[in-house]
């Protein structure tokens, strides 16, 4: 592939950033370590281009085919990545990067990390983090604060409507079972504290605080579906730079998010609202009878190969394996996870077990459960309502 970097230089072709959201804003801060100036965003979402971003007018994917048909397009658009490149492949545009290639241009090792420190947890989840030294470094740690929620999707690949028993997590576990990983880890680029619904959990700000007093987490998303407004003294807590809350707005399902996006902004808390356009099929939970190498390239393929996440004391490789195994819908397979409550007592013991498990698996015994999240399986309307089960 031609160097997006060459490319730039040899053209004197508009510069167009086409996704105006987190991803956009990570590219834009590539960008800038490259010195290079985009000329515009382009978003398939009417909703993103009713203001700037970050200084810079936001068009339709209609006008930029229509008004600048030679641009040089870098696609920031995270899992919706192929589906673009498809759209303007089709439309006639050749000069099309991902955020992966812009990443690929910068001298990682070479760059101030004030520089990197907000974009860390992407450049981890891409594997291009420069370690600091030898230590263990977690790319991500989704964390749930609760099985709770106030929507029953049908497709939630947390599989919420399957939890007979909802519940918020046990707080000293839940701290117990932190301090345990923290202890042993060098650093965590990002964590994402989820649920179900995380603001249903008043535990939350404590959550929050002891990983931030930990001093080894980069950054932490709070991820909701914006139909809760925690009271402002919860909200409080979570008043840091290193934390953003993001809303997934699904629509007239996320009744909250004005009032959320009112009271974030006074209290000058940090956020981003999401809208998703599809939703991945991960399909039902019967044995495909999959072999080990046919595990392995769906798990290099799925995008959730990278959201280990604590659930009740232990660490799993994805959300389909913990509350698959939590819910009873995908058999309990012991290698599939780490007893972070139950397992080695002493630190070096356990800071192994995590490096294997974050480092040498290439799939785990859920992938033969599952379709994954893959580019041809976000196929399904986000966040469709079950309503065969009551509300909790
Ligand atoms: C399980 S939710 C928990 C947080 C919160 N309840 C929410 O919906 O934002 C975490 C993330 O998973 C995403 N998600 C849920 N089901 C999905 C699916 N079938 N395919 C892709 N993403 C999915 C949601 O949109 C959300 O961003
Ligand atoms: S809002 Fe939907 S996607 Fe999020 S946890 Fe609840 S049921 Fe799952
Ligand atoms: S394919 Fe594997 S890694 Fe991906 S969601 Fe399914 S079980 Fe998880």
């Amino acid at each position: 592939m031609t160097d997006f970097i060459d490319t730039v230089s040899a053209r004197s072709a508009p510069l167009v950033v086409f996704g105006a959201s987190v991803t956009g804003e990570i590219v834009l801060s590539l960008l800038d370590i490259l010195k290079i100036q985009p000329s515009f965003f382009c978003d398939n979402d009417p909703r993103k281009r009713v203001a700037p971003f970050h200084g810079y007018k936001v068009v339709s994917r209609e006008r930029l085919c229509r008004e600048h048909p030679d641009a040089i397009v870098v696609i920031a658009a995270g899992r919706y990545f192929h589906e673009i490149k498809r759209q303007l492949t089709q439309a006639g545009f050749t000069d099309v990067f991902s955020d992966a290639d812009v990443i690929g241009c910068v001298d990682l090792e070479n760059t101030p990390s004030s520089k990197l420190e907000k974009i860390a947890w992407h450049l981890a989840k891409l594997g291009k983090l420069p370690a600091v030294g030898k230590g263990l470094h977690l790319p991500r740690l989704d964390v749930v604060v609760t099985t709770r929620c106030t929507l029953k999707c049908r497709h939630c690949s947390s599989l919420m409507p399957y939890y007979k028993k909802p519940s918020d997590a046990d707080p000293s576990r839940l701290m117990r079972a932190l301090d345990r990983i923290l202890s042993c880890v060098d650093q965590i680029a990002h964590v994402e504290l989820l649920g179900g619904e995380p603001f249903l959990d008043t535990n939350l700000p404590a959550v929050a605080q002891q990983l931030l007093d930990s001093g080894k987490v980069l950054h932490i998303d709070v991820v909701t579906n914006g139909t809760v407004v925690p009271p402002e003294k919860e909200l409080v807590a979570l008043k840091h730079d290193r934390i953003s809350v993001v809303i997934d707005d699904y629509g007239r399902l996320s009744k909250k998010v004005r009032p959320l996006c009112a009271v974030l902004k006074k209290q000058g808390i940090d956020f981003r609202v999401n809208r998703h356009w599809a939703w991945a099929d991960l399909g039902g939970f019967k044995s495909r009878g999959r072999s080990p190498q046919q595990r392995e390239k769906l798990f290099a393929r799925c995008n959730f190969n990278s959201c280990a996440e604590l659930l009740d004391g232990r660490l799993y490789r994805c959300p389909r394996s913990s509350h698959g195994t939590q819910t009873g819908t995908i058999p309990d397979y012991p290698s599939d996870s780490v007893d972070i409550l139950a397992g080695p007592r002493d630190k070096n013991s356990l800071r192994k077990k995590l490096k294997a498990f974050y480092y040498g698996k290439k799939s785990i015994r859920a992938c033969d459960h599952c379709r994954g999240n893959t580019s041809d399986s976000l196929t399904l309307d986000p966040a469709e309502q079950n309503n065969r089960s009551k509300r909790q």
